[in-house]
């Protein structure tokens, strides 16, 4: 499958119509995940409140966890270590386990798991890894559903627009500065992540309005101000968009934004997915780099894996 069409394969995967039975009560909730997969718990902790979410990134959990938190186990190979290491803190602890993988050693653990579909790259996995959060906590029906469809396609049409912007930043060497908005402020550490790993650029991403707190004091007067694209990973209305443009009018520097597409937050936030991912493969194709190779990501981890 081209990379373009995994990528574009999102608006397939929110129709992915799995989703966990709690077996008991939960206080909390934990998820654990690296890179392609911890976003779709990120993205999920920004939606969700009705209890405590906590997303962690790395070897160890929290000191709260027992039996009363829910852990949920993020992980495309199921055999990422970090990962794999949250999830026997997790179990050892009493906390009741769900597992969203592809297969690998975690299809074999403890826990009532969902199996998505292999073949893609994870970061091109969001929906699935995401959608079965969704709706087992009841943030999708069928009308919500169709609406992020609607938005996606709506996305898709967009390529006029998308690709000459990619172009610009590739001929002008530009250093993507990505800001999310509420309610979905992770979509711009996605967008940072995906011309990381697909355009093979380093980039930046913030939010608001916490940026409006340290770094519109740095951008007038930054190093390399001229070589920042400064882009907005949502769509703001009101308040937000008013801070969009006093920000702009005292840091000097002008903001993309993205047409209005949805009102609607799940809608909105799989919209903003899909532009900044066709952003990203728009400028690894401009660079003629390959957005499917993570060879460097790859032979960390083999590195990683001798050294036990
Ligand atoms: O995009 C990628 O390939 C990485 O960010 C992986 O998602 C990350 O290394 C974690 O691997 P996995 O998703 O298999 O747990």
């Amino acid at each position: 499958m081209r990379f373009y069409d995994e990528l574009t394969s999102l608006k397939e995967q929110i129709g992915f119509d799995e989703r966990f039975v709690p077996l008991r009560k939960y206080d909390n909730i934990v998820l654990s995940g690296m890179g392609g997969s911890a976003i779709a718990g990120m993205l999920f902790s920004d939606l969700f409140s009705s209890v405590p979410v906590t997303v962690v990134n790395g070897y160890d959990v929290p000191d709260f966890i027992n039996e009363n938190s829910l852990f949920i186990a993020i992980s495309h190979s199921g055999n990422t270590e970090e990962t794999l290491s949250a999830l026997e803190n997790a179990t050892s602890r009493g906390a009741q386990i769900f597992i969203i993988t592809t297969g690998g050693k975690m299809a074999s653990m403890q826990g009532e798991k969902i199996i998505v579909p292999k073949g893609l790259q994870p970061r091109s996995s969001i929906g699935y890894l995401l959608m079965p959060l969704l709706r087992t906590f009841g943030l999708v029906d069928e009308d919500i559903q169709a609406n992020t469809v609607e938005a996606i396609d709506r996305v898709l049409g967009m390529t006029d627009e998308i690709r000459p912007l990619a172009e610009s930043i590739v001929e002008n060497e530009k250093i993507p500065v990505v800001y999310g908005i509420p309610p979905s402020q992770t979509v711009a550490y996605r967008w940072k992540t995906q011309f990381n790993e697909n355009s093979k650029i380093m980039a930046h991403s913030s939010t608001l309005p916490e940026m409006n707190h340290n770094e519109i004091a740095a951008l007038p007067y930054s190093f390399l101000k001229d070589r920042f694209e400064f882009l907005v990973a949502g769509i703001p209305v009101g308040k937000y968009l008013s801070r969009v443009r006093i920000s702009e009018k005292i840091a000097g520097v002008k903001f993309h934004l993205m047409p209005e597409i949805s009102g609607e937050p799940v809608p909105s936030m799989f919209a903003s997915i899909m532009y900044g991912d066709m952003l990203s493969y728009f400028v690894a194709e401009a660079r003629k780099v390959d957005p499917r190779e993570v060879s460097a990501i790859e032979s960390l981890k083999a590195e990683l894996a001798k050294t036990d």
